[in-house]
């Protein structure tokens, strides 16, 4: 994994952007997995200043978001497919129907999972996977102890991750639903590039045990170790219990002093 710490969420948005720039350049047609949530948010804004300054296009992109709330109508402001159009796909060039999430508005859950993982890999597989992390080491919807190769499925969501969740539901654990359809960590981890988003205290055990601890269900961000090509964008507080945070700042230096 490349770790990059850095001040705040404005250099977390900007290098989250270079390093996308660099994937368009080689492939102007990349497929984007894109995530919801707080932790990508400066990224997302600074896409859309790059885009509105003519930097950047994503006229011939696809993208597949990660995940969808089970039990939500979707013209709910807080379904994901709300969410991400709100905060970044209506703000930028996207072809219409470009853009893709799972259909969790159906009677055949278990279908759409299916038809989902067969629509990412007709699209040729996902260039630039988004990431956040959960406080529990979810990423996407994966929650402890779920398979570390399942594929796109109907998940349960733990108390903890509903707790986190109340904020965007009028900080009611009750409005927040139960069930989602998620990517798999074994669809995931096809991904060719994965660059995840982290800031604050509350994420600092998962992103040790996501960088530093064994590969387990117990934290299932771990299983992201054994991919080659992974890049973790976190803030001071987010890596602060990182045992080895000086080498990684080390590396980080002589990588971007190169590449960036
Ligand atoms: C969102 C997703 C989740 C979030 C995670 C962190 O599509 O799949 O894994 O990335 O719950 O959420 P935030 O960023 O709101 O702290």
């Amino acid at each position: 994994m490349k770790i990059a710490i850095l001040p705040d969420n404005e250099a977390i948005g900007k290098v989250g952007a270079d390093i996308l720039a660099s994937t368009l350049k080689d492939k102007p047609d990349a497929v984007i997995g894109l995530a919801t949530g707080s932790s990508p948010l400066p990224f997302y804004r600074e896409l859309i200043e790059r885009y509105k300054a003519g930097e950047i296009s994503f006229a011939q992109c696809k993208a597949f978001t990660l995940d969808e709330y089970i039990g939500l109508e979707p013209n709910h402001p807080e379904s994901y497919v709300q969410f991400i159009h709100r905060e970044f796909v209506d703000h930028v060039d996207f072809a219409e129907g470009a853009v893709k999430t799972p259909n969790a508005q159906t009677d055949d859950l278990n279908g759409a999972a299916a038809d989902y993982d067969a629509a990412i890999k007709e699209a040729g597989g996902v260039d630039f996977q988004v990431l956040g992390i959960g406080s529990d080491g979810h990423i996407a919807f994966n929650e402890p102890g779920d398979s570390l190769a399942s594929r796109t499925h109907v998940v349960f969501l733990h108390d903890q991750t509903r707790r986190d969740n109340a904020r965007f539901f009028d900080d009611d654990i009750n409005q927040v639903p139960k069930e989602a359809i998620s990517q798999g960590l074994g669809t995931i981890q096809e991904a060719r590039k994965i660059v995840l988003f982290v800031q604050g205290k509350g994420k600092a055990r998962a992103v040790r045990e996501m960088v530093e601890g064994g590969i387990s269900a117990r934290w299932p961000a771990s299983v992201l170790q054994l991919h080659p090509n992974v890049y973790v964008l976190a803030d001071e507080d987010a890596a602060s219990e990182l045992e080895l945070i000086s080498n990684y700042r080390e590396d980080w230096d002589n990588f971007a002093s190169a590449n960036l």
